[in-house]
């Protein structure tokens, strides 16, 4: 299920969160008139660097959020377009030569079966690559589900705490080459944002993982939340300026064999 997204809010921190996605898309070779698609595209921007980088003659994105895709839409044209779909039930018409993912498949469950359906969905000969946040174990996401399991949050989320669904680098580098996928590349990377205080943790997470929460807690319990949230953290992170946010993330890629 996905979370209500804020594009304003998301691009807050647009060129740190931007550096993994040109770090994945320099793990992927052109398909110079082929087709490509980006599973959860977000606002776009980022869709139409790929649809150029890419070379392709059609560049699909897609994303289960109407507010993302509406400011997604005045980045299409020349054969880029936007729709509104689900991964999670998406069945493409045809196969693609490049399927991308930047930052979005850690909202769906179930990796394992996730990517065997989306190998499915690739050309013999192309290419998979995919980013995922790999940060579960930092405060600021850790103090999010305290939080979440602290009441009045917990009864009011029936006691809702986010699963975190992805998987060690290795198990992505196993699943590859068991899905049949040559020159597997897998990689834990640490992304270092100098932010200008540890309260733009808070800025930060409230753009992507506190979503979740903001949906379910509705508008007033969840200004209540965010209090607690940013109490806690701030008590963990203590109080500084500026503040270096160490990001970890795991980028994957990998050519499906049959050229
Ligand atoms: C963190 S943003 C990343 C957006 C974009 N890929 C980028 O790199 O800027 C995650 C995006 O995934 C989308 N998303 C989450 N779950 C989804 C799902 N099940 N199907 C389609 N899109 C989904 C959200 O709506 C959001 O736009």
């Amino acid at each position: 299920m996905s979370a209500d997204w804020n594009p304003d809010r998301y691009e807050r921190f647009r060129n740190e969160r931007s550096q993994p996605f040109f770090d994945l898309l320099e793990l992927t070779r052109p398909v110079p008139g082929g087709r490509v698609i980006d599973l959860g595209c977000g606002t776009g921007e980022l869709t139409r660097a790929l649809h150029e980088r890419s070379r392709a003659a059609e560049t699909l994105g897609i994303d289960s959020s109407p507010a993302m895709l509406a400011r997604a839409a005045g980045f299409a044209g020349g054969g880029l377009r936007f729709e509104l779909a689900d991964i999670a039930a998406f069945a493409p018409a045809g196969p693609f030569d490049l399927v991308l993912s930047n930052a979005a498949l850690q909202w769906l469950p179930d990796h394992e079966r996730l990517l065997a359906r989306i190998a499915r969905w690739i050309a013999p000969g192309g290419q998979l690559a995919f980013q995922v946040p790999a940060n579960a174990d930092h405060p600021s996401h850790t103090v999010a589900h305290e939080v979440a399991r602290e009441e009045p949050f917990a009864t009011a989320m029936s006691g809702y705490v986010r699963e975190w669904p992805v998987l060690p680098p290795e198990r992505y580098a196993e699943l590859l080459d068991g899905l049949g996928f040559e020159r597997v590349h897998v990689r834990l990377q640490v992304y270092a944002h100098r932010l200008a205080s540890t309260g733009d943790t808070v800025e930060w997470v409230r753009g992507t993982l506190l979503t979740d929460y903001e949906r379910r807690l509705g508008p007033e319990l969840y200004g209540a939340y965010l209090e607690r949230y940013r109490e806690r953290l701030l008590a963990e992170l203590g109080d500084g300026a500026p503040y270096l946010y160490t990001f970890k993330r795991i980028l994957a890629a990998g050519t499906r064999a049959g050229t």
